[in-house]
């Protein structure tokens, strides 16, 4: 057996400070390969960050309180009320920087998908109700027709995890990049975060010779950009706003020059895209104004009284929720990288399997541990003049996150609303399409209900399944 590089007692001295020494037990079975993997897990955890988790010592928030001193955020509504400029000015100034090659795109992709139970990174989820092309494929067709329209490279950076790196970069490779070149495509892994024990608070065990790790959720990906390169490489090419979207959703609109133009016409250093809520308990983040500064206060922790509260006017207070579309400055993401806390953890009481003591496999069927995530939305309150642009749910909004069967978020829901949305605008540029039938319009055939409009013969109709495309 070739030794490993860490000694066992020089990982015991990092651990029994903390009582994580146990983690150790299984440490002279192991070959050399399972012992340096180990202790590059143990290398990677900030123990004393972990004990204050742990303990609950981390600066928590009083949420109810919050919520019952929140107002509506400051905002552009989708009618185009609320902000100093028009929707044109937004736009003009959203296609300049584009044009400007101001721009780069961030999609985050490295979540584990639990509840979708497709067992390939869901960025591989063919999604396209005629095409059947794939999330990953959506979004690489909105980049190159959004090149093509600004004459422009946008780089793309493209977060996965340990959950999705391998799959997602052999899927970019055997299918050319999407279509992309390859140097304006920038696959990084984010972080882990270990699982507790939520009795003991003891490191969980995945298998002897590795710690129970689950990605460090959507907020690790300000870190990851910076370790991994993403924002000195952005600024590099001039770019000085990050359009980010959740793989999850085909009808983000990446890139989208109204939501980057009302960000530059804010002067603010994080812009969220938010729908309206339906009813005042949805289970949606509720983008709200505390104290002077935005913050996203989660449907879980909003008191009811405060769900309900409604403004003179006998609009809901708190009506923006939160669909994870952002523009944040590159600027702010650096400064914030620097910043150790800047992004408190969240917890979520979930099942993790793990080897007992004795190394027999534990396949929990109740909640048994605790996981640590950060939510990328946690940087509103640290943004100056960060500012709200609602948008219409059938035109940004159709997420994709429960296996079929569920009553909402499901990836048929999904196409139907790709297909819906399709249908208006093709109906708005005067065509014509049988009720029951699906249609898709590939953007780099058409990005909007104007491009569209000026290709489209007279007297279009659509009788069957139709995919309009660029070949
Ligand atoms: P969700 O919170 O919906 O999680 O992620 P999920 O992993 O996709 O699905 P479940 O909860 O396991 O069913 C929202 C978005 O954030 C990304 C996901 O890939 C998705 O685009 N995400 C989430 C990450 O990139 N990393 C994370 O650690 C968590």
């Amino acid at each position: 057996m070739t030794e490993s590089k860490v000694s066992k007692q020089d990982l015991h001295a990092i651990l029994a400070p903390h009582d994580q020494q146990d983690v150790l037990r299984f440490w002279d079975d192991l070959d050399s390969a399972g012992r340096d993997q180990l202790a590059a897990q143990i290398a990677e955890i900030d123990f004393d960050e972990l004990d204050q988790l742990i303990a609950g010592q981390d600066a928590k928030r009083d949420f109810a309180a919050m919520a019952a001193r929140a107002m509506s955020p400051p905002s552009v509504k989708a009618d185009g009320s609320g902000a100093a400029w028009s929707a044109a000015d937004a736009i003009q100034r959203g296609e300049a920087a584009l044009a400007a090659g101001q721009v780069g795109a961030v999609l985050v992709a490295g979540g584990q998908g639990t509840r979708l139970g497709f067992d390939q990174p869901k960025g591989m989820f063919p999604i396209g109700p005629v095409s059947n092309r794939t999330l990953f494929q959506f979004f690489a067709d909105r980049l190159i027709a959004i090149g093509q329209k600004y004459d422009v490279e946008v780089p793309w950076y493209v977060m996965t995890s340990d959950a999705t790196d391998a799959e997602t970069r052999q899927y970019f490779e055997d299918n050319d990049f999407l279509g992309l070149k390859p140097e304006q495509v920038r696959i990084f892994k984010q972080g882990t975060m270990p699982a507790v024990d939520a009795a003991s608070g003891k490191l969980l065990m995945a298998s002897k010779d590795s710690l129970a790790l689950s990605p460090d959720g959507h907020g690790g990906t300000v870190r990851a950009l910076q370790r991994n390169g993403c924002l000195d490489d952005a600024d590099r090419r001039g770019v000085r706003y990050l359009a980010y979207i959740q793989v999850d959703n085909p009808l983000a609109n990446l890139c989208d020059p109204a939501l980057i133009g009302h960000h530059i016409l804010a002067s603010s250093e994080m812009t969220t895209q938010v729908v309206r809520k339906r009813y005042p308990m949805e289970k949606v983040g509720n983008v709200a104004l505390v104290d002077g500064r935005v913050e996203i206060i989660e449907y879980s922790d909003l008191p009811e009284s405060a769900a309900n509260a409604t403004t003179d006017d006998g609009q809901l207070q708190l009506w923006a929720g939160n669909i994870g579309v952002h523009v944040i400055n590159v600027d702010f993401l650096n400064r914030m990288s620097q910043s150790s806390g800047a992004l408190p953890f969240h917890r979520a009481s979930k099942k993790v399997a793990h080897v007992d003591q004795a190394g027999n496999s534990v396949d929990p069927d109740v909640p048994n541990a605790t996981k640590f995530e950060r939510f990328i939305f946690d940087l509103l309150p640290a943004a100056e003049n960060a500012f709200v642009v609602e948008s219409l749910p059938s035109e940004a909004f159709a997420p994709v996150k429960n296996a079929e069967g569920a009553t909402s978020d499901t990836a048929s829901l999904a196409k139907t609303a790709v297909s819906d949305l399709h249908r208006g605008w093709i109906e708005s540029a005067g065509g014509r399409v049988d009720p029951d039938v699906l249609v898709e319009i590939n953007p780099r055939y058409a990005l909007s209900p104007g491009e569209l409009a000026k290709k489209i013969p007279a007297n279009f109709e659509i009788r069957s399944d139709h995919y309009l495309t660029f070949e």
